[in-house]
């Protein structure tokens, strides 16, 4: 059994990837409930849930001491790229700065570490036009988030390649599935409509706000094929001090998804327009083609995926 610390290990990603890994591991979840939920993590002898901040350079050391892990997957982070742009300070301590720590204590600690995976994002690419992106376009990052992810990104990777710590980064596209928390303004825009058409089914007022015009659109991808590729990219060898895109290679518009689970559910949400966000991208494409030589081939298209997401939200 190999000791697996997964930071932000109670939220969307975080919580999916430590049930999964604790059928056969020891693990380790660093999460300060600010979005995730300690209910998203099964309850099994094998997770250790400690409340805390990433950011707390004492608590991280006290852990990174007192454990050899054999893996690290920083999740921690706040996710929404709209907070950030609300709270460039609050957000960059997480976003930025733990990483920066954690990749010190990691040099002073983990001898025995085999891959630290921390998860990039795609909004480092920011609006240059040209999709699908690969991982060598321009990257052009809008917004305190993105800034913040594409600088944690290349630190953890020029560790490798300064120090020899061995580390991979993912850059996710729009990820969806169960366990992603709809309760805030920032959160993922899947399981905001989840929640709204969950509220029209029971006969409660439900109005979705889109803002823009509902034509922008996104590369969403299944949490089960994240999984697929959270593990390849912690155990390839070839992985080593890269970053990888992780999609599907498809986008769907925001009206093009909503049309489909109306379709699904037989029902017509209620939509409000507002003005778009700012620093919103308009248009987001992964092309896979680099993390498909590590053998990864997505699963879920995202009808396939929204099925499932729907059978699990109504069968709770
Ligand atoms: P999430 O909000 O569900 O998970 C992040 C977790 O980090 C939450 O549980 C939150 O409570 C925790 N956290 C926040 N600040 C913390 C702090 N200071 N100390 C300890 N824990 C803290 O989001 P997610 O969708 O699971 O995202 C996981 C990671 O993947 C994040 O780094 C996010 O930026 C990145 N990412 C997500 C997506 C996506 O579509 N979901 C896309 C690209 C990148
Ligand atoms: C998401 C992730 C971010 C990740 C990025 C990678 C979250 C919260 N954000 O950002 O971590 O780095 O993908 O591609 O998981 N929208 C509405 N109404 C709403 C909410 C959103 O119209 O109530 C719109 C937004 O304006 C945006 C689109 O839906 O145009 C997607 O928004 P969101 O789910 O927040 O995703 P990203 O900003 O792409």
């Amino acid at each position: 059994m190999d000791n697996i610390l997964i930071t932000g290990g109670a939220g969307f990603i975080g919580s999916t990837l430590a049930n999964y890994l604790s059928k056969e591991n020891k693990i380790v979840v660093v999460d300060d409930l600010s979005m995730g939920k300690q209910e998203n993590l099964i309850s099994s002898n094998n997770i250790k849930f400690v409340k805390g901040d990433v950011a707390d350079k004492m608590l991280m050391e006290q852990l990174l001491s007192e454990y050899s892990f054999a893996y690290i997957f920083h999740l921690a982070a706040v996710a929404s790229v709209a907070d950030s742009v609300e709270r460039p300070v609050a957000t960059h301590r997480v976003n930025f700065e733990s990483v920066l720590t954690l990749l010190e204590l990691i040099r002073q600690h983990q001898p025995n570490l085999k891959r630290l995976v921390f998860s990039s994002s795609a909004a480092v690419y920011g609006d240059e036009l040209t999709l699908p992106k690969q991982e060598e376009s321009v990257i052009r990052p809008l917004t305190p988030y993105a800034v913040d992810k594409f600088a944690a990104e290349q630190y953890a990777l020029d560790y490798y390649h300064l120090y020899d710590i061995p580390t991979s980064a993912v850059r996710f596209f729009n990820v969806f599935g169960p366990n992603q928390n709809p309760n805030s303004p920032y959160s993922g825009v899947i399981s905001i409509l989840m929640d709204r058409y969950k509220k029209q089914l029971a006969g409660e007022p439900a109005v979705f706000t889109l803002f823009g015009d509902g034509s922008q659109s996104r590369d969403f991808v299944y949490i089960e094929d994240v999984i697929q590729a959270l593990m390849l990219v912690a155990t390839k060898e070839e992985a080593l001090g890269k970053q990888f895109n992780v999609g599907t290679g498809n986008s769907t518009t925001l009206l093009e998804l909503i049309q489909a689970i109306d379709k699904i559910l037989n029902v017509k949400l209620e939509l409000k327009f507002e003005e778009e966000r700012s620093g919103d991208i308009h248009d987001s494409l992964a092309d896979i083609s680099k993390i498909k030589t590590l053998g990864y081939q997505p699963k879920f298209d995202i009808l396939d995926g929204m099925k499932c997401y729907i059978e699990s939200e109504f069968t709770d």
